[in-house]
């Protein structure tokens, strides 16, 4: 018999359904509440809000545990690559030989971007956010791809392949663009021969007539990175994207949304603020204690960047996976970077503080990414946006589930009116 719970309000009493997921997770749908009762579910930041069901990416942030499709991220980042993990997270299944092949062709096929497109880039001015600029140039590919991006589901969802493939391999060439533009040199257009990630360091660090080869380390790496930020449940920005898509936009403008949702420093901007804040413990020659006591006070803005997590209330899985690589990556690439020690003892010491282990605060996966993607030669400037090219497919992913719900609906939260009740209008010289 289906589950229910019970809600008593003013001496009535109202059922509601429960809903289970396939991992236990016990939810009460709430959807009928306010027609039944007259009341709406408060929840400020949907913290303990189900916004939908999903069968992407499983977390419980009690455990550390993260799976993509049922896939624990820890085989993933040890078996898998960025490609192939991307193609898990959007179709659900790991690829056939032939299906790998395919969907590595389409993206090999739509790397190159459009000579106008370069143009847009070359009008902003090359001090730019990267974000925003990244973020503007996606939010442009329904110009270019009318045919993708009608803002009609079943027609977007017939073309849904291509436009994945465009929006993965695409973003992937603008962030080189930016790159490149920002540092005044010329563009270097993709190698179709090149896989993923050699293609992407390929347009990042190639000379005129000198091109770039990755060393095997250095792809890996960066497809560790990339592979570690494909997904992560209803996040922010994520949910942004869900958000935006439930309206029928696109996916492109879906996408570029939540990278605007992204760019914030509470969110992908944070591997930026722990390499600020990493370089400038390493500044004063300070050893951190500044930093952990400052982070202390509770005010917002000195938080500990790199720490605590929304969700997770232990290790984030994906730190303690890039933490280990930042070790091996580095003694690979025959790299000392003062930073990373500098972030190991800040780790034991808050670990060891009663302030971060009574509110459950540990290292979350921007604690160590930045330090990796230094030793690859990306400058911090640039790190958000290669986030955003890694969960670029989970944007993908949970837009397709907006958009293949036949029972979706326009997202739409209700709120809780605080302002000033019913008053008359002055006019601006009797006021
Ligand atoms: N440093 C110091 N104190 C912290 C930190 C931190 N990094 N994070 C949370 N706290 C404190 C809060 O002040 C609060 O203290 P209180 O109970 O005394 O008021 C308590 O811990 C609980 O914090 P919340 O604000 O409830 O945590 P929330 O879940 O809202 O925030 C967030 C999560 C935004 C990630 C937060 O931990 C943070 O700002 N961290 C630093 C930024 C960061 O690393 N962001 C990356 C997130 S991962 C990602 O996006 C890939």
């Amino acid at each position: 018999m289906a589950k229910t719970a019970s809600l008593k309000l003013d001496g009535k009493e109202y059922p509601l359904p429960i809903i289970e997921g396939t991992e236990g997770e016990k939810a009460i749908d709430t959807r009928t509440l306010r027609a039944v009762s007259g009341h709406i579910a408060y929840d400020q930041g949907y913290g303990n809000t189900g916004s939908c069901e999903s069968q992407i990416t499983f977390l419980d942030g009690d455990e550390g545990i993260l799976r993509h499709r049922g896939y624990p991220i820890e085989q993933l980042a040890n078996q898998s690559d960025f490609v192939e993990t991307a193609y898990l997270v959007i179709y659900g299944e790991l690829p056939s030989p032939a299906q790998r092949k395919e969907f590595g062709m389409r993206l090999r096929n739509n790397a190159a971007v459009e000579v106008q497109m370069q143009k847009i880039l070359e009008g902003f001015p090359t001090t730019a956010s990267p974000m925003a600029m990244l973020s503007a140039l996606v939010s442009g590919l329904p110009a270019y791809h009318a045919d993708l991006a009608t803002n009609n589901f079943e027609q977007d969802l017939k073309n849904f392949d291509l436009a994945a493939a465009v929006a993965i391999s695409k973003i992937r060439t603008f962030v080189a663009m930016i790159y490149r533009y920002q540092k005044g040199l010329p563009f270097i257009f993709p190698k179709q021969e090149l896989p993923f990630c050699e293609n992407f360091l390929h347009m990042m660090f190639s000379e005129p007539y000198k091109d770039y080869i990755a060393m095997p380390e250095v792809a890996k790496a960066l497809n560790l990175v990339l592979l570690l930020h494909a997904d992560h449940e209803q996040n922010c920005s994520t949910s942004t994207v869900r958000m935006v898509g439930s309206s029928a936009a696109n996916l492109f403008a879906s996408i570029s949304a939540g990278i605007c949702a992204l760019s914030g420093p509470l969110h992908g901007g944070a591997n930026v603020a722990v390499m600020q804040m990493l370089q400038s413990i390493h500044d004063e020659g300070d050893d951190g204690t500044r930093f952990i006591a400052a982070a202390k006070s509770g005010s917002k803005s000195n938080r500990l960047m790199g720490f605590g997590h929304a969700v997770y209330k232990n290790f984030d899985p994906r730190a303690k996976i890039i933490g280990k690589a930042c070790d091996t990556v580095l003694k690979k690439l025959g790299i000392k970077d003062p930073l990373l020690n500098i972030a190991k003892n800040l780790e034991q010491a808050a670990l060891k503080d009663d302030y971060f282990v009574s509110r459950k605060l540990y290292p979350n996966v921007d604690f160590y990414s930045g330090i990796i993607m230094r030793a690859l030669g990306i400058p911090m400037n640039m790190f958000t946006t290669m986030f955003a090219i890694g969960r670029t497919p989970g944007y993908i992913a949970n837009w397709r589930e907006v958009a293949a719900n036949p029972k979706g609906r326009i997202y739409r939260p209700r709120q809780i009116y605080v302002g000033p009740t019913k008053r008359d209008y002055v006019a601006i010289g009797k006021r």
